[in-house]
């Protein structure tokens, strides 16, 4: 199983505003940066819940029928959800982790600020893949916390685009 996260933030490391707007992201995600490529390779998705209410205010689902997890502590209304395939689990990330396996998925991708930091602490993210958007938003939802421990990162490629999107990939040290 490898878990991966996918995800852009400002300069000064925020995934979105204090009250969730995403306006400093360039609109329709920017210029191709492998979003696709890499959207194809994942079996699952599991984003948070507060990722999953931003995600229902748009105009389509973004997921077309690959499989999403839904993660809330509390039970979430998936009615809204027209076309996807959505499901809700709860609990440390290790047992989402398990049951993903046991149904047979590979590839993980993790979103949400909360979710993700949640999977680096228990040590079950292996690939990173940030794009930083030319932009300090000073105030905002932050794409890392705090850590039992420092994680170690292998660099392993960075990539700059016109519009000034940088995205660097790396590996955790085992
Ligand atoms: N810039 C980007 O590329 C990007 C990507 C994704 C999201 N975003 C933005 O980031 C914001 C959301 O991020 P966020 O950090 O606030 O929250 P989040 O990670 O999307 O959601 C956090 C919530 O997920 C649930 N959760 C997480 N781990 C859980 C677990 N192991 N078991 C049970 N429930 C669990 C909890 O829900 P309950 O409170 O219901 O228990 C928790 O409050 C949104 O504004 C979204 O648009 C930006």
């Amino acid at each position: 199983m490898t878990v991966s996260v996918f995800i852009g933030a400002s300069v000064d490391g925020f995934i979105a505003r204090p009250n969730g707007d995403l306006d400093f992201l360039p609109e329709g995600a920017g210029e191709p940066h492998g979003y696709d490529e890499f959207i194809g390779s994942v079996d699952a998705l599991v984003i948070g819940r507060k990722t999953f209410e931003t995600v229902l205010g748009l105009a389509t689902w973004p997921y077309g029928n690959k499989r999403v997890v839904v993660l809330s502590t509390q039970p979430v209304d998936l009615s809204a959800v027209r076309g996807g395939v959505v499901e809700q689990m709860a609990g440390p990330p290790a047992e989402i982790v398990a049951k993903l396996v046991a149904s047979g998925a590979h590839h993980l991708y993790v979103d949400g600020g909360i979710t993700i930091q949640g999977f680096l602490r228990a040590g079950l993210v292996q690939r990173l893949i940030i794009t930083r958007v030319p932009v300090l938003i000073g105030d905002g939802i932050p794409l890392f916390g705090t850590l039992p421990r420092d994680v170690r990162l292998h660099h392993v490629a960075t990539q700059h685009y016109p519009s000034g999107l940088v995205k660097s990939e790396y590996r955790v040290a085992a």
